[in-house]
């Protein structure tokens, strides 16, 4: 099969979808691999290591799409890539449709194969191509929410371990999912007080058998929550009812008992946020303030450290990419169940039911 991967065009998007070390496994299976000129340079590959690995550099998106198979990307296709769509060209990449409705009905027009990874699902309900970016972006969260904790950067002040002599930061985290559990990792790291929210009992069980005394697990409801914001100095949330939007959980009515310049990363905003205020921004203006609350709502936290996500992720989407490409759509589905939840729009049909119900398609099972 011939595979193509473009440059991300995304505002600050520096992610790839392809690392020369997943060309180089679909060279050796015998696939040809065009890479966009320049498309890996963000995440620390220039195109001297894709051609090092058998790829072939092309100069335009353009030659890359209109010579591809399958196309390799991270981020869904903007506006002015949906010229390039046409019957039987397989996209596989995030595409989150039920956001976007001008996406899928140029899917659906033009009859791509169009596979998310994030509806790729293990037996297990695990999303095994949006857990390497939940990992990231749970990290991410506690060091942008310290940073943005520092005076200058409009927050109260306080460093989030604190000196001896000084208190530590308090840290509640809302949510013990994969994002949860990462940020966990990272602020008990750091030295902060920190308060773990959910409403899985086995989870919070689990963390409680490891942390031990140095966290403290409280069952997610409104008064509880209510308390932890109320002592919080940084909240992540990192909340998800899968295929919903995200609950408001954090109240606007919280925060006249909140300390001035605490500080809320709603890693959850990709799903419409968790407090009442949220709305998505960009990592060149991340944080906005209401009532005296500094909000970091960023929908792409992993595209900051590209190196790290742009690895991460092709760790997960080799092993289906491959699969599609050794055996073509229609036979790798019907060997993987996961893949098959995968594929959101084929030969103009809607085969998603998340997204037909978000547009009101019919859907057809394939
Ligand atoms: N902003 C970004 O750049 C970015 C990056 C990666 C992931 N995300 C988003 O972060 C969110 C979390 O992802 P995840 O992979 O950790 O999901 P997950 O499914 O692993 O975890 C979600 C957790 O939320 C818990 N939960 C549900 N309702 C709750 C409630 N009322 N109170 C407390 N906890 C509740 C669930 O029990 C679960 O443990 C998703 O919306 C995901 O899309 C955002």
């Amino acid at each position: 099969m011939n595979i193509g991967c473009v440059k991300e065009i995304k505002k600050l998007e520096f992610r790839v979808g392809l690392t020369p070390g997943s060309v180089n496994e679909y060279v050796r299976h015998g696939h040809k691999v065009y890479i966009e000129t320049n498309a890996g340079l963000n995440s620390g590959f220039p195109d001297e290591e894709y051609v090092k690995v058998g790829a072939q550099i092309l100069q335009t998106a353009k030659e890359v799409w209109e010579k591809s198979d399958m196309i390799v990307k991270v981020k869904e296709p903007l506006a002015d890539e949906y010229q390039y769509f046409r019957e039987g060209l397989v996209l596989y990449t995030y595409l989150h449709l039920a956001a976007d409705q001008a996406l899928t009905d140029a899917l659906l027009a033009k009859k791509v194969k169009a596979v998310a990874y994030e509806t790729i699902i293990l037996e297990d309900g695990s999303l095994p191509c949006l857990k390497p970016m939940s990992s990231v972006a749970g990290r991410l969260g506690v060091i942008e929410g310290a940073k943005h904790l520092e005076k200058v950067m409009g927050g109260s002040g306080i460093l989030i371990s604190g000196v001896p002599g000084t208190k530590r930061a308090n840290v509640a985290i809302i949510g013990a999912g994969v994002v949860g559990e990462s940020a966990l990792k990272m602020a008990v790291g750091l030295g902060a007080n920190v308060t773990v929210l959910d409403i899985n009992i086995d989870k919070l069980t689990y963390l409680d058998d490891i942390y031990g005394n140095r966290i403290t697990t409280l069952y997610s409801n409104s008064h509880n929550i209510e308390e932890a914001c109320k002592n919080a100095d940084l909240i992540i949330s990192g909340v998800l009812l899968p295929g919903a939007k995200a609950p408001k959980l954090i109240k606007r009515e919280y925060y006249k008992n909140m300390r001035p310049g605490s500080v809320i990363v709603d890693i959850a905003i990709d799903q419409g946020g968790s407090t009442e205020v949220s709305k998505a921004t960009y990592h060149d203006k991340p944080t906005f303030v209401v009532d005296g609350i500094v909000h970091y709502c960023v929908a792409n936290m992993p595209g900051a450290v590209p190196q790290t996500s742009t690895v991460a992720l092709n760790n997960s989407t080799l092993k289906y990419g491959l699969l599609i490409a050794d055996k073509g759509l229609e036979e790798a589905m019907k060997t993987s169940k996961p893949l098959k939840y995968g594929i959101n729009t084929y030969n103009g049909k809607c085969t998603c039911l998340g997204v037909c119900q978000a547009f009101d398609l019919k859907y057809e099972a394939i």
